[in-house]
């Protein structure tokens, strides 16, 4: 789905520079996962505030599963602790936790921490905090597909109700619209497979800042270099 020209509806952060964070200070890695859960905080905060309908965090991506076993479990210590911390507050500000991604791969405890999380605030009508846990974005069109050939061979669609439109109704959150502005920290200047078929017409920002040290005042740097650009989604200028 495409979002009007000016508008910020959809906000994506690749939460990216724990590690660098907590090394520049002779801290083990993990060290910069604890901090981030303040610029989660005010990211979200400020979202909330300035009436964003989604923000997409890329958490835990398909491929962070090949780092050392600690690690991962660390992460998925301090993503129970982050909902088990957060949720009441959250749920009071309207916030809708919702997740994309893998889920399954999860284990028990988290999973279970964020599917209580996700049904206590299915009905708020504020932000949608969509948490991307295990997800990758050749994953997620892998899945649609695999889904969406089920339907054909199940005899309810046919080959030639593959669509644009058809794919997208298989993805993880189809009612979600596409991205309006990737934002990614730590100065890498790529999307390491987060939301791939979503981003097509993405506007795209990156900055240097680490996760870590990500403030408010950095997302509204991000916000008006955004409202600066000019969407054209392929079309030629209006007037
Ligand atoms: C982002 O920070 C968090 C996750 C990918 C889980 P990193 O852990 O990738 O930090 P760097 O990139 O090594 O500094
Ligand atoms: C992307 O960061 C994934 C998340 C932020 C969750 P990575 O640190 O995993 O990406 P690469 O390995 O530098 O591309
Ligand atoms: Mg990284």
């Amino acid at each position: 789905m495409r979002s009007d020209n000016s508008l910020l509806t959809h906000v994506g952060i690749i939460m990216d520079g724990n590690g660098r964070w907590a090394k520049s200070r002779g801290l083990p890695r993990i060290d910069g996962h604890k901090a981030a859960e303040e610029s989660i905080h005010e990211a979200v905060e400020y979202c909330g505030e300035i009436g964003i309908r989604y923000l997409t965090l890329f958490a835990f991506s398909t491929e962070n599963w090949k780092r050392p076993r600690a690690e991962v479990s660390f992460i998925m210590f301090l993503l129970s602790r982050f909902i088990k911390r957060n949720v009441d507050n959250l749920d009071r500000k309207d916030v809708r936790i919702r997740a994309t991604g893998r889920l399954d791969d999860l284990p028990s405890k988290p999973r279970a921490d964020l599917d209580a999380a996700i049904s206590r605030t299915e009905s708020n009508q504020g932000l949608n905090l969509i948490l991307a846990l295990s997800y990758g974005g050749r994953a997620e069109i892998v899945d649609a597909v695999k889904s969406l050939t089920e339907e054909i061979q199940s005899g309810r669609k046919s080959v030639m109700d593959i669509s644009e439109e058809a794919i997208n109704s298989h993805m993880y959150l189809p009612d979600v619209p596409d991205p309006d502005l990737i934002i990614r920290t730590s100065g890498e200047i790529r999307l390491s497979n987060f939301l791939l078929w979503e981003s097509a017409y993405s506007e795209l920002y990156f900055t240097d800042v680490l996760w870590p040290d990500f403030r408010r005042r950095h997302m509204q740097e991000a916000f008006v270099d955004y409202k600066s650009r000019r969407r054209r989604f392929g079309d030629i200028d209006g007037n």
